[in-house]
């Protein structure tokens, strides 16, 4: 079994469908759902699924390395980051080499970098008028938004598209296609 550990900030809907899509499979693991904010909604689905959670805070996660002793005792292998806005320190890069996917709501190297998360990506894609925009599904390392691309997908968009309807169409191809990408990378790793 390949234990992954999800890490997100928000709501987690991505984290949602990806403990579903592993829930039933032999192979892949959601051991842990950990998040850097003890109120966030995406722990409640640690309950639901009866799946590890850990919220952590700016010490622990940045003055410590304890957190790497939390991750070995549920043997994680995978790291996930869904909707998960703070940068990884390098202790924890280091520990998990290729082995950090994060998911991004634009077609990097388009709408990246730092401030560009969740809804300011899809208003800065609105402000430029363009006729696409997409998901970019790939591996972290030292530099924000850089890292190794494994996936991407485009959706079109209509002139009259609001931010509102760009982030709904991104996020619905968000939901379609982390789940099965991460199942791809994992199992051919
Ligand atoms: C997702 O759209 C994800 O791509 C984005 O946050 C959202 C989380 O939604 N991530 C970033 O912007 C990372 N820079 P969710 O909590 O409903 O899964």
């Amino acid at each position: 079994m390949t234990n992954i550990a999800i890490l997100a900030s928000g709501t987690g809907s991505n984290a949602r469908k990806i403990v579903e899509y592993f829930s039933n499979s032999e192979d892949i693991a959601v051991r842990l759902i950990a998040s850097n904010k003890a109120k966030a909604k995406v722990l409640d689905i640690a309950d639901e699924y009866q799946v590890h959670k850990f919220a952590f805070d700016r010490a622990y996660f940045y003055e410590s390395q304890d957190f790497l002793k939390v991750l070995k005792k549920e043997r994680i292998d995978f790291i996930i980051l869904a909707g998960f806005l703070w940068m990884l320190p390098e202790y924890l890069i280091k520990a998990y080499p290729n082995r950090i996917i994060n998911i991004h709501p634009s077609l990097l190297p388009k709408y990246g970098g730092k401030g560009m998360y969740g809804h300011h990506v899809h208003e800065a894609v609105k402000a430029n008028s363009e006729s696409e925009s997409g998901i970019t599904i790939h591996l972290v390392n030292e530099e924000y938004d850089r890292g190794r691309v494994i996936f991407q997908r485009k959706v079109q968009l209509e002139a009259d598209d609001s931010a509102e309807i760009i982030a709904k169409k991104v996020l619905e191809i968000e939901h379609e296609f982390f789940p099965r990408v991460i199942e791809d990378f994992i199992l051919t790793f």
